[in-house]
């Protein structure tokens, strides 16, 4: 008896230890790890996407961002712009387009404005990666941005960012719903502790809803459990 109830207790100890810590460095957001500093790389991790000087300032999404994005590109959006239950699916918010500046599949993952030493330039310089000082573009499987066919630009086929979080409706949880597990930046929606209202930006859904760039865990996913038996999915949809 005294023997399962210690196995238990190793069990539950091993349950909480799983959620994942904030350390990009084993992460392959790493991108300096191929960085060959011989060639003009750099070993900086962070300056891949931010930097503590002259940032993007067009840019609210993410702060302190390192690198030259045209807002003016329009994605193709879920649904034609409209969800089933007819909720508006709008461009992607600041914040996804962070992520869509590497991930739309036509940017240069190692191009970025305030690169290491005085190097200044608002429209990019490209740093060393893999061995290419060209633009490196995001491999096929990655590029979210990228349709079935090899177009660009192209969202249809990804759950919907951009898109608000209705309340009061049946099928989704309310935002204020208390959430176990996952990692939070701040208690973003005021609402004491960590809620699905935590997940959204400008009560939007965008792809640091499920994911958080920085985090050690397969797939970048907040959801301490990845998405074991569809948990991530079900926080949200009361389904
Ligand atoms: C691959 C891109 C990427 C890299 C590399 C990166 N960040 Fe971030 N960072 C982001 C994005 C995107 C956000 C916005 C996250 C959000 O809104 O949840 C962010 C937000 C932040 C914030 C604001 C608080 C928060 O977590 O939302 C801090 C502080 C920060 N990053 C620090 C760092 C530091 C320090 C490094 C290097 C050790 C780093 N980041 C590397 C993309 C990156
Ligand atoms: C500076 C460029 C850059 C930015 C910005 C960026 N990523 Fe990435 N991301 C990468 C690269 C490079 C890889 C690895 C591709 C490879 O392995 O070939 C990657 C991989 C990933 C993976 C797969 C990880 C794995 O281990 O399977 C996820 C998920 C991901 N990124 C999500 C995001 C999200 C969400 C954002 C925005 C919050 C973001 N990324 C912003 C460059 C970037
Ligand atoms: C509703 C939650 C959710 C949102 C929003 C979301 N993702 Fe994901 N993403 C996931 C899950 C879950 C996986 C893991 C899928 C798997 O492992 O099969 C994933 C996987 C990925 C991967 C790895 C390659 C792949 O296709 O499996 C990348 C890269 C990625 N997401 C980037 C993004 C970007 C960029 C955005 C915003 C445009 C985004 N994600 C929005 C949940 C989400
Ligand atoms: C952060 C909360 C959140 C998470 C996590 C989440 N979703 Fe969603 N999802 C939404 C919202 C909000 C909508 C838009 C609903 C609406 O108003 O129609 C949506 C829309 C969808 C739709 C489109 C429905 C339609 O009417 O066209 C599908 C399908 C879907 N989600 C599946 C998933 C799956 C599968 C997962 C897990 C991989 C997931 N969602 C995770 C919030 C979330």
């Amino acid at each position: 008896m005294k023997k399962k109830l210690a196995i238990i207790a190793v069990l539950g100890i091993t349950t909480l230890g799983f959620s994942a810590t904030e350390d990009i460095r084993t992460t392959a957001h790493n991108l300096s790890t191929y960085s060959d500093p011989a060639q003009g790389g750099t070993n900086e991790i962070c300056v891949f996407c931010h930097t503590p000087h002259g940032a993007n300032s067009d840019f609210n999404g993410a702060p302190l961002w390192n690198k030259p994005i045209d807002t003016t590109v329009t994605f193709q959006v879920y649904g034609g712009g409209q969800t089933t239950a007819g909720t508006e699916v709008g461009q992607p918010g600041d914040t996804s387009r962070a992520c869509l500046s590497c991930h739309d599949g036509v940017s240069g993952v190692n191009v970025i404005i305030n690169a290491p030493g005085d190097n200044y330039d608002p429209n990019g310089i490209y740093l060393d990666y893999r061995g290419s000082t060209q633009p490196w573009k995001m491999p096929l499987s990655f590029a979210i941005g990228r349709n079935a066919a090899g177009g660009y630009y192209d969202l249809r086929d990804d759950h919907p960012v951009g898109v608000v979080y209705t309340e009061g409706r049946a099928d989704l949880r309310p935002p204020s719903t208390p959430i176990t597990g996952w990692n939070i930046s701040g208690d973003k929606d005021g609402s004491g502790g960590p809620s699905i209202g935590d997940l959204l930006r400008n009560g939007k859904v965008e792809c640091v809803s499920c994911h958080n760039p920085h985090l050690n865990a397969p797939r970048f996913l907040r959801s301490g459990d990845g998405n074991t038996n569809s948990n991530l999915c079900t926080t949200c949809h009361n389904k």
